[in-house]
């Protein structure tokens, strides 16, 4: 439709032209980061990426603090078997092993309110009993029937091996102890509560043998997209993926309607910035979080996704974690310590909200904090919790000081006899929820992904146009069938993209 002999028109012709590309991939994750890395590896270099956030890195997000870096995201590499990121990163010597994981409970104290120690033996009885659940859970074969939570499925287990012993610790222990290890391990899935969690769907997931928690030496996690653009360790061999990838350009719409027509050439997908450019492409790759699916595929879409796909972002679970991290000028806890493990009792909770009335509702959160844990990588002074659920989610409506001092005043209730609890000097969080480019933390399988039958393949399906052709295509943590919730497979599900866009290509 372009009147070649006005100039005007040419020249929006020609700017139409450069807001052209065969692909745009949606997102500068890990999994779109890889999926645009593998293309140029493959000599396809005719692709943008388009970025809401002011950086790189999605769900990774290595950040200074304290003379030092944390992680506000991803942290660990997740084993080593069949683990792309161990495989790219291991060889260059770049991960560093936890000999000393095992050991991070033994050096853990479990504390009540006003200082109290809880007894080592029955701690160690309690931690024992829960791991090994925990750590067998998901390959016990009776879990492949079951239709119940996790929740139920873990505490059937632990009464039946409770019940068993000859000398059984205190009710109240038990039952407070539960209340942390249920706090303290949600950050497997950040469902609300273990019963939110599907029993049978955490076999879904497969570890990689080898060491789970591995950490990076130096550089922290970003490091991870200097090894799938290779500018790592040759910059000289770098894919120029960063040069394509534009940022700030958060997509409102995806018009992808006209595809279904049947005119030649086939028109180009049409998608729409909120700051009003436009861009097109022969094919679209959408990595965006399915917590962003969830709270605006209805929008981003024009027409609407199929219905089995609304099915799969509707009743995947996605979780809320967030991480806390307080700087102190010194230590004021004893040498050699992993942490404090805090036994939290109702009477807790009514007296923080007692004493503390400038926090109005918000000592709705400190609930979720399950202790306070020293970073045993970093020389610095830093205590940190996770915090899972909705204390997560409750949690970002506060500003940073007011989180600080909740946290400040909800450790002096537990340690302040004990020691004088200074005022932090640093203190960082993550926000993954309020985030409308995340809107949480990873995916999981709840009782409503089992219900609905809603499975990661669903989502992954590309959308294909008239011709059988993949029109819009989906990558993303969420869409790998069971390397979902970690980083080898986001990066796995963007190759898995990439593949396929270069077998339609040819
Ligand atoms: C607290 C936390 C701890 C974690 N710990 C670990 C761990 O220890 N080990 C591990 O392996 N994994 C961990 N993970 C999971 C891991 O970080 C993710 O699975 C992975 O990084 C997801 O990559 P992705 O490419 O699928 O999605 P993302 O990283 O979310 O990338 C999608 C990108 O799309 C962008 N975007 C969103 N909406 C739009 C829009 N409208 N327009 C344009 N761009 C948009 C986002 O800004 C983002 O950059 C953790 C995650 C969190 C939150
Ligand atoms: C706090 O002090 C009391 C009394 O000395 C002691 O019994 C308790 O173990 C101490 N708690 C901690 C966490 O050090
Ligand atoms: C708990 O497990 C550790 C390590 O396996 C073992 O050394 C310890 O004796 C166990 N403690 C109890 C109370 O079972
Ligand atoms: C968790 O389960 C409760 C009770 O069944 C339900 O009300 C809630 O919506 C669930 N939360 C999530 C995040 O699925
Ligand atoms: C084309 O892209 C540029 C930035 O890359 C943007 O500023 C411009 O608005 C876009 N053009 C149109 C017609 O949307």
């Amino acid at each position: 439709m372009h009147l070649k002999k006005n100039g005007v028109f040419s020249r929006s012709a020609s700017a139409q032209r450069r807001n052209h590309s065969r692909v745009l991939i949606i997102g500068a994750g890990a999994s779109g980061y890889a999926a645009a890395s593998r293309l140029m590896e493959n000599g396809f270099y005719d692709l943008t990426v388009l970025e809401a956030e002011p950086r790189i890195g999605g769900r990774v997000n290595t950040v200074r603090f304290a003379e030092n870096i944390v992680e506000l995201g991803a942290e660990w590499v997740h084993g080593e078997v069949g683990n792309v990121v161990y495989e790219m990163a291991e060889p260059l010597e770049l991960l560093g092993h936890n000999a000393a994981k095992r050991d991070f409970n033994s050096h853990m104290d479990f504390v009540w309110s006003g200082g109290a120690l809880a007894e080592r033996a029955e701690i160690e009885l309690l931690l024992n009993t829960s791991q090994a659940i925990r750590d067998a859970v998901d390959v016990d074969p009776a879990l492949a029937s079951y239709t119940g939570s996790y929740g139920e499925f873990f505490l059937d287990k632990f009464n039946q091996k409770l019940m068993a012993l000859e000398r059984r610790p205190p009710a109240e222990l038990v039952d407070r102890f539960l209340g942390w290890f249920e706090k303290a391990t949600g950050f497997y899935d950040g469902s609300d509560t273990w019963f939110n969690t599907s029993g049978r769907g955490l076999l879904h997931y497969r570890e990689c043998e080898g060491d789970l928690a591995i950490t990076w030496k130096r550089g922290g996690y970003r490091t991870v997209f200097d090894l799938l653009t290779k500018r790592f360790p040759n910059p000289s061999q770098e894919l120029p993926v960063r040069r394509r990838v534009l940022l700030n350009s958060e997509v409102a719409v995806i018009r992808w309607a006209e595809r279904e027509a049947t005119s030649r050439p086939k028109p180009p997908i049409v998608v729409e910035l909120s700051n009003g450019a436009r861009y097109t492409a022969d094919l679209v790759l959408v990595t965006v979080s399915l917590g962003v699916l969830k709270h605006s595929a209805d929008t981003l879409f024009d027409p609407p996704l199929p219905q089995r796909k609304m099915n799969a972002v509707r009743n995947l679970g996605f979780g809320q974690v967030n991480k806390l991290f307080m700087y102190f000028s010194d230590p004021w806890w004893p040498s050699g310590l992993s942490g404090y493990s805090v036994l939290v009792t109702e009477d807790d909770l009514e007296a923080f909200k007692r004493k503390y009335p400038q926090y109005g509702s918000m000592g709705h959160w400190v609930h979720g904090l399950s202790g306070f844990y020293i970073d045993q990588h970093k020389p610095s002074v830093v205590l940190f919790d996770w915090i899972v659920g909705e204390p997560a989610r409750v949690m970002e409506r506060y500003s940073d000081y007011q989180i600080m001092m909740g946290c400040k005043d909800w450790l002096d209730m537990f340690l302040g006899q004990n020691f004088t609890i200074p005022t932090p000097i640093g203190f960082t969080r993550s926000m993954w929820w309020t985030n409308k480019h995340f809107k949480g933390s990873y995916s999981y399988r709840s009782l409503d992904s089992d219900r609905a039958d809603a499975w990661a393949a669903h989502l992954a399906e590309p959308i294909l146009d008239r011709d059988g052709e993949p029109a819009v295509l989906f990558a993303g943590e969420a869409t790998h069938d069971y390397y979902y919730s970690t980083v080898h497979g986001a990066i796995e599900s963007g190759w898995r993209e990439a593949d396929r866009i270069l077998g339609s290509l040819k």
